[in-house]
């Protein structure tokens, strides 16, 4: 591997942030961090954060920044981000980036590349519509365009598939219109720091992962 890699992934709900993650998690051996998969776990263990952040997520709304930049303040100090990591969903609003830069600043970091996965409105209710997600590894399917082998069972740990609360229709369209709002502006953040890279997010899941890689590694 040429260098320490520290990106992030950004695009609309649907845009296959997580699924690209998690096959450059593979490739690279860095985490990939999600915010959203984080505040998913701490609603099932019924934590503060997650009791709070719950019904942000099911009216499809961001859950506040400094819970977010709490979160991912600690998350980001753990040893096992010291040689690189993904962050998935964050940050979201300019307040979250700025943040962030803060963060890195003291941890003496620069990001690699801020890598936007471009795709249309369709595809996003296409893919939200069918999408699965295991409960135990949180690896995401859909059930046509990347079914598990066995319906319903995940095919690397054999954990148990769900369908997420915020992927029905309403809840989808609220989560476009806020990503619309609060954080698409986000592009021209990065753009201006000349970290931009954007993809089209369209096409084989196998062909979106070429195109990420070239764009982050030339
Ligand atoms: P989060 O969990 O981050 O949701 P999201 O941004 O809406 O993104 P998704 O996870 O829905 O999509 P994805 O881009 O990961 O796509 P995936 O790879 O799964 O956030 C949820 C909520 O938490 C937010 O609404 C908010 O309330 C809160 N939150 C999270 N972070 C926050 C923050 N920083 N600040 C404030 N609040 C925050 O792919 C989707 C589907 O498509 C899958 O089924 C997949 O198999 C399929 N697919 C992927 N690629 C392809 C392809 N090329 N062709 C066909 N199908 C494909
Ligand atoms: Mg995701
Ligand atoms: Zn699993």
């Amino acid at each position: 591997m040429p260098k320490v890699m520290r990106i992030v992934l950004m695009g609309p709900p649907g845009c296959g942030k997580g699924t690209q993650g998690k096959m450059l998690e593979a490739k690279w051996g860095i985490p990939q961090l999600s915010t959203g998969d984080m505040l998913r776990a701490a609603v099932r263990e019924g934590t503060e954060v997650g009791l709070q952040a719950k019904a942000f997520m099911d009216r499809g709304e961001l859950v506040t920044d400094d819970v977010i930049v709490g979160i991912m303040r600690e998350r980001l100090a753990k040893s096992d981000c010291q040689g690189g990591y993904i962050l998935d969903g964050f940050p979201r609003t300019q307040g979250q980036a700025e943040a962030l830069d803060q963060m890195l600043a003291q941890m003496q970091q620069e990001l690699t590349a801020a890598v936007n996965l471009d795709v249309t409105d369709e595809d996003v209710v296409a893919r939200l519509s069918g999408r699965r997600q295991c409960r135990s590894c949180g690896t995401g399917y859909h059930v046509s365009f990347k079914p598990a082998k066995q319906d319903g069972v995940c095919d690397s740990c054999g954990g148990e598939l769900y369908q997420r609360d915020d992927d029905n229709e309403q809840t989808v369209r609220d989560r476009l219109r806020v990503y619309k709002t609060q954080t698409e502006p986000l592009l021209a953040y990065y753009e201006n720091k000349g970290l931009l890279r954007n993809i089209s997010g369209t096409g084989s899941i196998d062909s979106i992962f070429e195109r990420v890689i070239q764009a982050v590694e030339s």
